[in-house]
């Protein structure tokens, strides 16, 4: 098995430097082919991502921006840097584009840094109800500098009420308002925040790192589209792009956000990522990308109506989008830790994941996340969504017996062999 994307010289010198490094790297190749990456926020990337980000591009320092740089040499970063925001501005009708964040966390840092002063009051999504731990966790950073109030959804409808959210606005007065999620299966009502935040006098952001690529390719509603002052999104998750994250805002937040990310939060930017991003950004516009989104939330429904059939416990009933959440706990009397294993035994990988004000501790939570990105990628359809969730069930109701792991495991693994991962020949 072998990455196309590599030149053969390069991955035979690294076999010759470092065979523990050359085989940790097959032996991920073998787990990514013959196992499906069900985790809702990872995704096989564009295979022409793996050229750039493995490009002479990785050696440029480029501090500041295009035109304007503190370092010599620049006339090719410069035009991937441009190409990246240009085509960031078109694929999201964004009036700018930061395409410098190294990754989520450090993007949504520079947004709080940009917009707000020490001890600004955020209000954002509870992470045990789906929100993000870079939306003011008490264990994080922002949360000594800035002050966090958090909605919830409800229970147990496991929906956000966006009355309640209104009534906890209007008593906290935040500055700011997140719309964004790491495990909330449903659409957000964008338009209703807008009114919630105009009441208040509040800046709104959307932090839609999940869901960046189902918005490019127009499977899901555009925050921008409802007058969000900020959109984020991470550029690896179903925007298949380079790790990374992506700051679109209206014009007359650029220059707050460009401080803020450089010099402000980082330095040099990963010019080899921002050219894999613009690569990203080109290919999302095409017509695959479009149907590529649309599959995506086709597949989830059909995973969801798969699960349904055998009453299975879904957080909110079912999915609008990319992701499910079971509890596990509820349906098949375990926790979330004891799934993830027995799944990773037969070749599924996702994440045990907490609910909405779950009784268990986070490393033994109630739930299950998953997602149909990665599978979608490697043009797996209905009747295979079908066929996980069966091996699924299977697996929840009985994750002690070998006998039956095994058989499962070969299921899998002959399932995924039908369907390369994009960028890996077998
Ligand atoms: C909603 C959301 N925001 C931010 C992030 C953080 O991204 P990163 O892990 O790249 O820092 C994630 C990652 O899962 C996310 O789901």
């Amino acid at each position: 098995m072998t990455n196309f994307t590599y030149s053969q010289a390069a991955l035979d010198r690294l076999q010759k430097t470092d065979l523990d490094i050359f085989n940790a790297l097959m032996n991920e190749e073998r787990r990514q082919s013959e196992g499906i990456e069900l985790i809702p926020s990872e995704n096989y990337c564009f295979p022409e991502v793996y050229a750039l980000l493995g490009s002479v591009f990785n050696n440029k320092y480029s501090e500041g921006y295009p035109g304007r740089r503190y370092y010599g040499g620049q006339e090719n970063t410069d035009t991937i840097e441009t190409l990246a925001r240009e085509r960031a501005k078109v694929v999201f009708r964004a009036e700018h584009a930061n395409v410098q964040p190294l990754s989520g966390c450090p993007m949504n840092e520079a947004v709080y840094f940009a917009l707000l002063n020490p001890g600004d009051t955020i209000m954002g999504m509870d992470l045990t109800h789906g929100g993000h731990l870079s939306h003011g966790h008490p264990v994080t950073n922002m949360s000594k500098i800035f002050k966090f109030v958090r909605y919830k959804t409800e229970i147990p409808s496991g929906l956000i009420d966006l009355n309640k959210v209104r009534q906890a606005a209007l008593e906290n007065k935040p500055k700011l308002i997140i719309c964004g999620h790491s495990s909330y299966p449903r659409e957000y009502d964008y338009a209703g925040f807008r009114k919630i935040a105009d009441e208040v006098g509040a800046l709104l952001m959307a932090d839609v790192s999940h869901l960046g690529g189902l918005i490019a390719g127009g499977a899901l509603k555009n925050p921008l589209d409802y007058g969000f002052d900020v959109v984020t999104s991470t550029t690896h998750k179903s925007l298949r792009g380079p790790r990374g994250g992506i700051i679109l805002c209206k014009e007359k937040f650029a220059k707050a956000i460009d401080k803020s990310v450089f010099p402000g939060m980082q330095g040099g930017p990963h010019m080899h990522q921002i050219a894999a991003l613009a690569v990203t950004l080109k290919l999302v516009q095409t017509n695959a990308h479009k149907a590529y989104a649309k599959q995506v939330l086709t597949n989830a429904r059909a995973f969801a109506h798969g699960l349904l059939e055998s009453d299975t416990p879904l957080i909110t009933g079912g999915t609008e989008n990319h992701l499910i959440v079971i509890n596990v706990a509820a349906g098949f009397g375990i926790t979330g830790d004891i799934a993830e294993k027995a799944l990773d035994r037969v070749g599924i990988t996702l994440n045990k994941n907490v609910i909405p004000d779950d009784p268990n501790p986070p490393m033994k939570p109630s739930g299950i996340r998953f997602g149909t990105p990665a599978a979608t990628a490697r043009g797996m359809k209905e009747p295979e969504m079908k066929q996980l969730a069966n091996v699924m069930l299977q697996v929840l109701r009985a994750p002690d017996d070998e006998a039956l792991l095994t058989k499962l495991r070969e299921e899998t693994r002959a399932l995924c062999m039908r369907f390369p991962v994009p960028g890996i020949e077998s």
